[in-house]
């Protein structure tokens, strides 16, 4: 037997509870996984509590990450003994996911953990450090250098926020946060890298169509009004890699900053992301985070302490990386 949290629903209402469940209940696929970690993301709160409709199918374990060591394997590219990491592809969400000691999953969504990290380093990265590296890795290809000027990051004590923010930093470029949790938050955002905060408020003010420019790239985590308004401080040729809706999923912009100064705005997804583009972007995170950020950003919590910060993560109120000891 081992434990899992297993999320129900009851009148519409989902029920989060710790249960002890055996290998015969997990769904079967290739390569049984001995789950060292997993983490809380921002989706995961809102699975864990049914503020989003993440989870179709219940009951369900949630965790839309995780890092451990195989078990056995019906794959020849994994063998029993192998440390891997899952981020993405539905798991946690239409597949049973990281939140139990034990997991099944599919060998193609498996990464090998990268050389010299542990599974805990590997969680306090999970799908929001991934897609913070994914951000960057767009702004970079898009041509934004560390000469072409100031990148702002919104949301940025959040876990995106804060690994965008440090990235950026080591590899450079002059960050600048948006938070809307100055007092709180605006020493770790400096620990981490950022040479300007700026509160969230100054941001929230409905967008004309072009403002002054004052940003050479952007990473956007919140959506909405935010992005917006960021679109349309953008320099000419500027470069904005959006990945989340943490302040909604509207986007109440014009084609004025697209049409006039060349601005591009890059979406991104962890979620399906293939391969080899995967394993280079955890290989880049292993190379330029430094060992400062793992103690700085993140905090390590037990699997029943895991519903009341899925309730904390989705009302705003965490900062930086939440890592799940199971
Ligand atoms: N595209 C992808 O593949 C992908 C992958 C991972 C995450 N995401 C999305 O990216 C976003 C961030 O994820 P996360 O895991 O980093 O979440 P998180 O840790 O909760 O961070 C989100 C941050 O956004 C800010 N925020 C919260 N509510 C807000 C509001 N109403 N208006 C403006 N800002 C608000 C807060 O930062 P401050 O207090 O500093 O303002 C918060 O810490 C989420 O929307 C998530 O779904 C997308």
């Amino acid at each position: 037997m081992f434990k899992a949290l297993i999320l129900n629903q009851q009148d519409k209402n989902t029920t989060a509870e710790i249960q002890q469940i055996n290998e015969s209940q997990l769904p079967e696929n290739e390569v049984l996984i001995d789950v060292d970690y997993s983490s809380l993301n921002y989706k995961d709160g809102l699975a864990i509590t049914g503020k989003g409709r993440i989870v179709r199918e219940f009951p369900m374990v949630p965790g839309i990450d995780l890092a451990g060591r195989v078990i056995e394997s019906k794959d020849a590219r994994y063998q029993a003994g192998d440390n891997v990491v899952l981020t993405g592809w539905g798991v946690g969400e239409s597949h049973w996911g990281g939140m139990a000691e034990k997991a099944s999953l599919k060998a193609d969504w498996l990464v090998p953990q990268p050389a010299g990290m542990s599974s805990k380093q590997a969680m306090m990265i999970g799908t929001a450090g991934l897609t913070a590296m994914l951000c960057v890795q767009a702004l970079v290809d898009a041509g934004v250098t560390p000469e072409s000027g100031e990148i702002l990051v919104t949301g940025a004590s959040g876990g995106v926020g804060s690994t965008a923010v440090t990235l950026l930093a080591q590899l450079g470029y002059q960050v600048v946060a948006v938070t809307g949790r100055v007092d709180q938050n605006s020493e770790l955002l400096t620990q981490l890298g950022a040479s300007r905060i700026i509160a969230r408020e100054e941001l929230q003010e409905p967008a004309r169509a072009l403002e002054k420019q004052l940003w050479a790239g952007a990473i956007d985590t919140v959506g909405s009004k935010i992005l917006a308004k960021v679109l349309a401080q953008m320099d000419y040729n500027g470069a904005v890699a959006a990945c989340g809706l943490a302040g909604g999923f509207d986007l109440p912009t014009t084609v004025m900053p697209f049409i006039l100064r060349g601005v591009k705005l890059l979406g991104i997804d962890s979620v399906s992301c293939a391969y080899d583009k995967r394993v280079q972007a955890w290989n880049r995170l292993v190379e330029i985070l430094p060992v400062s950020f793992y103690d700085q950003a993140c905090r390590e919590i037990t699997l029943e302490q895991t519903p009341e910060y899925a309730d904390a993560i989705t009302n705003g109120q965490v900062t930086g990386r939440i890592v799940i000891k199971l």
